[in-house]
This record gives C-alpha cells, sequence and structure tokens, in this order.
C-alpha cells in the first residue's frame, strides 16, 4: 500500500424515508465505526462522515401519502436516525444532511463545473407526463397492468406480483398515481453521465490496480464492466432535490439524480467538519474508504468515481468494502412489511444493552455471504460469550483482587514460563486484530479480540489461584498481577467493538485509556494502584424475554399474511355500458387435458352453444382434467383471442379466487343450455 497520511472514512447516506434497522447496522454502520475507532486508537488522523440522503422519489410519495411536504418527512427521520447511531456509538465526525444549504451549493456547483467542462451530453427523450397535474412522472408514480403477469397495480419501474424490473412504456393502460389519469407520452432535456468514455478508465483502475477489494465487490464491479457502461442520466424532471443550476439552459422544472447528488453529500458534510476539507478530498496522501451495503456498490464503485474523475480535482476511493445483506429470522428485512428490528425499539427494551447488540452485529456481520440475525443467536452469544466469556474473566479478575488484596494490584514475582507465554500472547492477539481490521475482516478481528478473555480464563483455570492462596500467596500476587495486565489490555483491545463495556472497564481498574501500543505490556497497572468495585458488565438474557421478541414478529408476520391475502379492494366504477360489452355465456367442458410441460396450464375444449373452441385455462393445480369433463362454467367468449403456448386460446374461464390463491369454477346452480348469457 501507498503511504498514507490521513484517511476519510465514509459511511452510505441512510435514506431519510424511514427508520434504521438492525441491518443498516450490521452491514454498514458498525463496521465503520469500528474500524474508525481502531485508527484513532493507533492515533492515524481519520475522519467519519455521514449524513441523511433526503431526496429521491420514495421521500416524495411518502410525503403525498401522508400529506405533508418532503421536508417534514426528512426532518422527522434524519432526527430519529441521528439519535439512533448516537445511541449506539458510531461515532461519527459529523453526520450531516443533503438538505443542508453546504450540500445545495456544493452539489450544484459540481453539476455546473461537470457542464462547462463539457463531461455530460444533453438528449431529449420522451417521458410520461401527467397532464392534469403538470408534472413529468417518475416511474414509481405510473401504476398499469403488467406485461407479464397481468398485475393490474404494476409499477413503472417494477411488478411487486411477479418481480419483472420495468419500464413505464411497458405496462398496458398506464395511469398517474397522482390525478389517476393516462399520463402523455412528452419530450424532455436531460444531462447524462457518458460512463462509457470512461469505461477504459475504470476497467483499468477496477480491474489491475484494485485487485485487492473483496471479491464480492470486485465481482460485481467486473460484470458491470464487461457488460459495456452506457450514459446515464444524471437529472430528472421532479420538484424535490437540488436544483439543475439555473444558469444552465433547459434547467427549468429540473433537478440533480438523487445518485449524482448524494455522494456529493460526502464532501458536503467534510466541508461543514472542517475548513481543511480540501486536504481530505483532493490530496493523493488521504486514503479514502467507502463503507457500503452490496446494493450500492456500482454507485460508489462506478458512477461516482467517474463523476469525481470527470470534476478533475479529486481523489479516488482506496477501497469500498461493501458487505452483503443481513436477514431476521429467515426473511428479508423489509421496512414497507416491518419485517426488522428497529434501533429506536430495540433501545426501548434493551436499554444499557446497545454493547450486546454490537457485538451481535459484528460477530455476524453478513460480510462475505447474506446471514441472519435470530433472537435465539442474540442470546446465545450473549450468555455464551459476553457473560461467559468476558464478563466472567474481567469479573473475577475484578472481584479476586479486592477479595485478596482490598483492591490492591499486587507484586508482580518471579515469571514462570507460563506466565511468560500468556503475557506474549496478549501482543501476539493484538497483532491478529490488527491484521484482521486492516484487511476489514471485522468478524474475525472481534473472535481475536475476545480470544484475549478466553486466555484470561484459561490462566486463571490453569493457575487455580483460589486453591494456592494459603501455599503460596506469592504465586499469588503474581498470578492476578497478571490477570489486571491482561484485563488493562482487554479495556483498549475490545475498544472498538464495545465502547461502553471499555469505558466502564476503565472506571472499574480506575485508570485512563491505555495507548494501543501498550496492549501487552506487562507493567500497566502499577503494584499498589487501587482499582474500583465492579458491577456486572453483561447479564444473562433470560428464555421469556426472547419469546417476547420472537411473538412480536409472529404478530407481524400473520399481519403480512392477513394483508396480503386480505380482500382486494375495490376497482374503479365503469359504467353499464362497459360491463355490457363483455360477452359472458354458460358453456359446456366437451374435454379438458393438461398442456405438457407446464405446471398450471389446462387446455379445454367448450361448447359455447354457438361453436366448440378451446381455452387454455391457469387451473391444472386446482383440477384433474378427466374430473372437469361435463362441467358446466362461465366464459368470456368476446375476448380477444390469445396465443398461450402455441395454442390459440379463445376466450376466458371465470374462476373465484379465495383468500390463498385456489380456484372454483362460477357455474349455474342447475344445468342450463350451453350459450346461455349472462347478465
Ligand atoms: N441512500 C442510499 C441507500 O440507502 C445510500 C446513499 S450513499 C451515497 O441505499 F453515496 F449516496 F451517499
Ligand atoms: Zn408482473
Amino acid at each position: 500500500m501507498k503511504n498514507y497520511n490521513r484517511h476519510l472514512i465514509t459511511a452510505a447516506l441512510p435514506y431519510a424515508n424511514g427508520p434504521v434497522h438492525i441491518g443498516h447496522l450490521a452491514g454498514v454502520y458498525v463496521p465503520a465505526d469500528i474500524y474508525v475507532r481502531y485508527l484513532r486508537w493507533k492515533g492515524e488522523d481519520v475522519i467519519f462522515v455521514c449524513g441523511s440522503d433526503e431526496h429521491g422519489v420514495p421521500i416524495t410519495i411518502k410525503a403525498r401519502q401522508e400529506g405533508v411536504s418532503p421536508q417534514v418527512i426528512v426532518d422527522q427521520y434524519h432526527t430519529l436516525i441521528k439519535k439512533a447511531f448516537a445511541d449506539f456509538g458510531i461515532s461519527f465526525d459529523i453526520y450531516s444532511r443533503t438538505t443542508s444549504s453546504t450540500h445545495y451549493e456544493l452539489a450544484s456547483d459540481f453539476f455546473k463545473k461537470l457542464y462547462d467542462k463539457g463531461e455530460f451530453i444533453e438528449k431529449t427523450t420522451s417521458q410520461y407526463f401527467d397532464t392534469e397535474a403538470n408534472q413529468f412522472l417518475a416511474d414509481r408514480y405510473i401504476t398499469g397492468e403488467c406485461p407479464h403477469c397481468g398485475n393490474g397495480s404494476a409499477y413503472g419501474d417494477q411488478c411487486e406480483q411477479c418481480g419483472t424490473s420495468l419500464s413505464p412504456a411497458d405496462l398496458k393502460n398506464p395511469k398517474s398515481t397522482i390525478s389517476g389519469t393516462e399520463p402523455v407520452q412528452k419530450e424532455t432535456l436531460h444531462w447524462f453521465l457518458p460512463l462509457d468514455k470512461h469505461e477504459k478508465f475504470l476497467k483499468n483502475w477496477i480491474l489491475e490496480e484494485n485487485k485487492h477489494w473483496k471479491v464480492n465487490v470486485y465481482g460485481q464491479c467486473k460484470s458491470w464492466l464487461d457488460a459495456g457502461l452506457h450514459p446515464r442520466a444524471v437529472s430528472r424532471d421532479l420538484d424535490w432535490g437540488v436544483p439543475v443550476p439555473r444558469e444552465i439552459k433547459g434547467s427549468e422544472g429540473k433537478v440533480l439524480y438523487v445518485w449524482f447528488d448524494a455522494p456529493i453529500g460526502y464532501i458536503s458534510a467534510t466541508k461543514e467538519f472542517t475548513p481543511e476539507w480540501e486536504k481530505y478530498w483532493k490530496q493523493e496522501d488521504t486514503r479514502m474508504i467507502h463503507f457500503i451495503g452490496k446494493d450500492n456498490i456500482v454507485f460508489h464503485c462506478i458512477i461516482f468515481p467517474a463523476i469525481l474523475k470527470s470534476e478533475g480535482s479529486y481523489i479516488l476511493p482506496e477501497n469500498v468494502p461493501a458487505n452483503e445483506f443481513l436477514n431476521l429470522e429467515g426473511d428479508k428485512i423489509s421496512t414497507s412489511r416491518n419485517w426488522a428490528v428497529w434501533l429506536h425499539e430495540y433501545l426501548q427494551e434493551f436499554p444499557g444493552k446497545e454493547d450486546v447488540l454490537r457485538y451481535v452485529l459484528c460477530a455476524n456481520a453478513p460480510e462475505t455471504k447474506d446471514n441472519d440475525f435470530t433472537w435465539k443467536d442474540f442470546q446465545a452469544r450473549n450468555n455464551n460469550e459476553l457473560v461467559a466469556v468476558l464478563g466472567n474473566f474481567i469479573n473475577r479478575s475484578v472481584v479476586l483482587t479486592h477479595k485478596y488484596y482490598n483492591g490492591r494490584v499486587p507484586a508482580q514475582n518471579s515469571l514462570t514460563k507460563y506466565d511468560k507465554e500468556t503475557l506474549a500472547e496478549i501482543s501476539e492477539l493484538k497483532t491478529a486484530v490488527e491484521n484482521s481490521l486492516d484487511n476489514f475482516r471485522i468478524r474475525e478481528s472481534l473472535k481475536y479480540a475476545m480470544d484475549l478473555a478466553r486466555l484470561g480464563n484459561k490462566y486463571l483455570a490453569d493457575t487455580e489461584p483460589w486453591n494456592l492462596q494459603k501455599r503460596d500467596p506469592e504465586r499469588v500476587e503474581t498470578i492476578m498481577n497478571i490477570s489486571l495486565q491482561i484485563t488493562a489490555g482487554l479495556s483498549t483491545l475490545i475498544a472498538p467493538f464495545l465502547p461502553n463495556t471499555a469505558k466502564k472497564l476503565c472506571q472499574f481498574l480506575n485508570i485512563g485509556p491505555v495507548p494501543w501500543t501498550d496492549i501487552g505490556s506487562a507493567h500497566l497497572l502499577k503494584p499498589g494502584h487501587h482499582i474500583n468495585k465492579t458491577e456486572l458488565l453483561f447479564t444473562k438474557i433470560e428464555d421469556d424475554v426472547i419469546d417476547k421478541q420472537l411473538d412480536k414478529l409472529r404478530k407481524t408476520k400473520d399481519l403480512i399474511i392477513t394483508n396480503n391475502n386480505s380482500v382486494k379492494p375495490q376497482k374503479e366504477i365503469i359504467s353499464y355500458d362497459d360491463f355490457a360489452r363483455l360477452d359472458l355465456r354458460i358453456g359446456t367442458i366437451l374435454n379438458a387435458e393438461k398442456v405438457q410441460k407446464t405446471q398450471k396450464l389446462m387446455q379445454l375444449s367448450i361448447d359455447t352453444g354457438i361453436d366448440k373452441r378451446t381455452v387454455v385455462a391457469g387451473i391444472s393445480e386446482f383440477f384433474e382434467p378427466k374430473k372437469i369433463i361435463g362441467k358446466q362454467v362461465c366464459i368470456l367468449i368476446n375476448l380477444e383471442p390469445r396465443k398461450i403456448r402455441g395454442i390459440e386460446s379463445q376466450g376466458m374461464i371465470l374462476m373465484a379466487e379465495d383468500e390463498d390463491g385456489t380456484l372454483k369454477f362460477i357455474t349455474s346452480d342447475d344445468t342450463v343450455n350451453p350459450g346461455s348469457s349472462i347478465n
């Protein structure tokens, strides 16, 4: 690695449209904070910046739903998020926000500079426009029928029923969610960042010069680069965001794309924090690291670097140690389904246990693959590791010192080989922690830090001072002295991970912070030094506490299930004429057979009274072909014929679908002639 003189550590700016949960902490903020605290302990020059990401369409949608302005929404969540981070000891030097005036100015100037340098291309594209609301529609503001599954309320960017990503033009019968009217296509001018022009540079920079990046990060970048880069729009037609600078022709009604302005938020935050901000952003001897989740990789490894490079005076990140996702009890964490452990709720339910959550999330950090948070694991790690290993060792050292020596550190008499080996191991563990942290293997580093407590427990168990007190008091003095030296070393080695615990430990030991470089010293506590009494650092978490959390989640799940399956809302009102256009009849099933190689489809031959025709229906999961022959069914006969798996379907059988998706035929309560109309 190059020689660096300072570090700039960024953590992804969370969207200010919801509170933060354990997934955020585990994936980004706890690892980042541990890393930063470690650098500070080592005496490095480091700045740690973050803030709320307050622009983007979802925020405007939330505001509209709640009937308030976007500013009200972001004010509310900014405050909540900022507090949650502070409560968990995430030690940002500054937690800013992208609605700050510094940011508006800086992001705007940035855009202007790129524009002036000719780094953008201008393109006119055609986009949906709501003539009644008089505004262009973001993809999320358009709903319509999904061309793949027929879901009538798919969004312009995605169908949530079948998961297909869409573009608004794919939707059938598009509607604006603002006015409910059908949007029209209208031309609009936008600025694009020609990523293709930066492809060569990016390929070399990432694939050749950054081979040290984590495999998940490197791999994702490589697949983007292999697929080829294309120009990306950096402006939007929206009334919420940093306005495109007025000096630019055609800028009216346009704002910067949220992913253009948000990463610039890192710069604005630094600028708000220190007048020396340019040193951190523009000097080659600054080491910049972005802590993010995996969904942010392309923005931080490809797009933002291209933006910085286009500007010309900024440095690029030295590493982007992105993490994977944390699941909760086997399911994806979801804000909209309320499937999460919210930080503000945890604090109410587990007051004083901030370090416990930090510990569990770090021990479980989704570093190389998605990981699962379970309450049982939380309990087990608390009880078996924090209480039984760390708490137990510290407690024994301190309590025995009080018992034998009234709280005075005893002398260190002659050292045995085992004593020396034990002391040497402290330094080895320190090096192991450093080595793991230097390589962003944060979980592993926590394990090594805990190994120091394990070492202490083993030392006490092996030397058994409680059995020697009468026989060999001199030996006991040495044993207790060494135990206390381990305890003092621990107070710093665990500090990046468990800052509150580390502080309490220093209070017990009645010492100030032990410098990082002194970890491993055999003389951190002088003989005669008086230590304080302990309180328990960690307490056992009982089953009922965990059951309560599991119950809470179970209730959420029940709610999710009822919500998903609840009766669908009424569709919009139609006229009688609309209804009369449907030609509904009773028909008789003459023959039925499964369509080969499909799960659901059945080919039916129907006597409609008018003719005999073929209809393909998705009913195979519910009926056996033989059993439905002869059945009278309700059929829509004037539906436009459609080819399904190569078979022309001439009409549609009407089915009743209950909450869990089971299908039943709709039929007449007595036999009627085929062709009888339904009206
Ligand atoms: N708000 C984004 C998210 O939560 C992250 C933005 S990171 C920044 O996914 F670089 F844009 F700031
Ligand atoms: Zn769909």
